[in-house]
């Protein structure tokens, strides 16, 4: 295994979007981005339910941060890579939830569409 800085886990299980299909294509354009800049040093692992499920939303973990996700759409994965994993900036509007603080920001049908 390479050395990683930074560990994304993201959920493709059934309940975050239509039997994970979105999910899945998401997780998909993660490893794009993630494979683009290698000089960032992610691993990135596919989960099944970590039982935070909304519907249309897939959740997605940075470490060593803590910082939890949710990501209506690819646009939404793009900027957590440009965002957080490149730049070291949460992107406030999509967190939920974060470790050692609990659950944070608006509800799913109050974030904004990305
Ligand atoms: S199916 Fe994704 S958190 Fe439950």
């Amino acid at each position: 295994m390479r050395t990683h800085q930074r560990h994304v886990l993201m959920c493709t299980g059934p309940r975050c979007t239509d039997n994970g299909v979105l999910s899945a294509a998401m997780f998909a354009v993660l490893g794009e981005q993630i494979d683009a800049r290698p000089e960032l040093k992610v691993k990135r692992t596919r989960t099944h339910c970590m039982v935070a499920c909304k519907s249309q939303a897939a959740v997605l973990v940075v470490y060593p941060e803590g910082v939890w996700y949710r990501c209506k759409d690819a646009a939404a994965i793009e900027r957590v890579v440009a965002e957080h994993l490149a730049e070291g900036r949460e992107v406030t509007d999509l967190v939920f939830h974060r470790l050692g603080e609990g659950d944070v920001g608006l509800a799913l049908e109050e974030m904004p569409n990305v």
